[in-house]
């Protein structure tokens, strides 16, 4: 084996900058458990002219072929983001013999079959840990840990950025954008923050973990998705008072009539654990038939979270360079594409709507639920500043996705009713 392994970087800011420090501090680490020691010869980035903290020995570049075509490098780490662009120069990479470390579920939940037919067809490895769940090794647990069971369900907060804004909004009780700024000074965020405010990113990442978890083709259309933009701090005090918290969750289901997967505010009772995940802290559920009910816990977002990932992937793959077994990791899934309908997809529900204060009001509301079969589990009545109306806070028993909407159109043809202001999921305690 070679006493030196090769790497080129793509991408030098909070994360490529924090794979740099990792290499650094742990080079003795790496070497002790892979034989070879690793260094850096290159870097990729988009403005030359940035002041950086880099040695004088590694070459910046803002030109990707002096990567992808130096046949010095071995190892391509790439921490820059984008989709078509980077599909470009890590295909190019691939083909030029180069294993590939991302951190990038943009490209992987967009692009990852065809990144990986360019690998097995180059004996070229690929691997992408920190694309979910920043610091928390999800993706080797579901790989690895859990392959020999049958996973049927995972759930879990797979965004820091707004679950940071939540938690702030929730505790200290400040505004979206002034936590959301926060968010992007401490590196969290991405460098378009609507991926996470609008809850692409954990859409991303929910679609990789159902490819991996029910060995399914996945596609991210495939994802119901919605942001956080309009949860209010109405609905967070409404929630507390409800007993539950609202978090930004990811859920993948399977079972015999399909998969669905979705991102989405959710109320979850106080005294769920997902509840006390706070800031930018993620924590994933994942049940199996076998193994029952299993949850990980750890940093979500940051620069030395992730790039712990990153290197670890790469000794992952220093590692496979020893063995001789590059290239060999992939497994085509095993199931064909099959998504719930809407009659399938089921949950508890909390809707909130302001309404006129009238005899027989609360009685025409609840007839039109009843039609579609949908019962409340808790119900609250709140006075608001005009003499005539009413808010009301309600949460239904289990229903269908089909059901709910039916009775949410006839609800909106009710004189009675002024306006819905916000409908999330209720999920736990079941
Ligand atoms: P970042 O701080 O914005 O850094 C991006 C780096 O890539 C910068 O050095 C930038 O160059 C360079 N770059 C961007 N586009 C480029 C292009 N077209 N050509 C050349 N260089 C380019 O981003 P980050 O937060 O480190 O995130 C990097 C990747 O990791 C993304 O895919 C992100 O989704 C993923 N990720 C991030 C986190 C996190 O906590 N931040 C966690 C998990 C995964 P300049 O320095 O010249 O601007
Ligand atoms: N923007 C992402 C987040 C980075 O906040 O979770 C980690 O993938």
């Amino acid at each position: 084996m070679e006493n030196t392994i090769t790497v080129g970087l793509l991408g030098l800011g909070t994360v490529g900058s924090g794979v740099i420090e990792i290499l650094n501090d742990h080079q003795e680490r790496i070497q002790h458990k892979t034989g070879c020691a690793v260094t850096i010869k290159s870097v990729l980035v988009s403005d030359t002219s940035k002041p950086r903290e880099l040695s004088e020995t590694v070459n910046l570049t803002d030109r990707y072929e002096d990567i992808t075509r130096d046949p010095e490098i071995d190892v391509i780490v790439e921490v820059m983001g984008g989709i078509d662009h980077t599909l470009t120069i890590l295909l190019e990479a691939i083909e030029n013999g180069k294993h590939v470390v991302t951190a990038n579920k943009d490209l992987i939940a967009q692009h990852g079959a065809q990144l990986f037919e360019a690998c097995q067809k180059n004996n070229c490895d690929l691997y992408y840990e920190a694309s979910v769940a920043g610091g928390i090794p999800i993706i080797r647990s579901i790989m690895d840990g859990l392959s020999s069971d049958r996973i049927t369900k995972m759930m879990g907060i797979v965004n820091g950025t707004t679950n940071y804004i939540m938690t702030k909004m929730a505790q200290e009780g400040v505004d979206f954008d002034s936590v959301l700024k926060e968010a992007q000074d401490l590196g969290f965020a991405e460098a378009d923050p609507t991926a996470d405010v609008d809850g692409l990113d954990a859409a991303r990442k929910m679609t990789i973990l159902s490819i991996l978890g029910f060995s399914m083709p996945f596609n991210l259309e495939d994802v119901e998705v919605k942001g956080i933009r309009n949860i209010s701090l109405e609905d967070i005090r409404y929630a507390e008072e409800l007993g539950y918290r609202i978090k930004l969750i990811g859920i993948a289901e399977n079972d015999e009539s399909g998969v669905s997967v979705s991102v989405e505010p959710s109320l979850l009772p106080a005294q769920h654990p997902l509840s006390s995940v706070n800031d930018e802290f993620n924590a994933v559920y994942v049940y199996g038939d076998a193994v029952g009910e299993t949850m990980f816990y750890g940093p979500g977002a940051g620069k030395l979270p992730t790039a712990t990932a990153v290197v670890a992937d790469l000794i992952a793959v220093l590692k496979n360079i020893r063995l001789g077994t590059t290239g060999t990791a992939y497994v085509q899934p095993q199931f064909p594409h099959q998504l719930k309908s809407k009659s399938e997809r089921q949950s508890k529900k909390y809707i909130r709507l302001h309404v006129v204060d009238r005899a027989g009001m609360l009685n025409e509301i609840t007839s039109i639920f009843a039609e579609y079969g949908i019962s409340f589990d808790q119900v609250i009545q709140r006075s608001t500043n005009k003499d005539d109306e009413r808010e009301l806070m309600m949460v239904t028993h289990r229903v269908s996705e089909e059901d709910f909407e039916k009775a949410k159109h006839d609800l909106e043809q009710l004189s009675s009713v002024r306006s819905i202001d916000s409908i999330f999921r209720v999920e736990g305690g079941d």
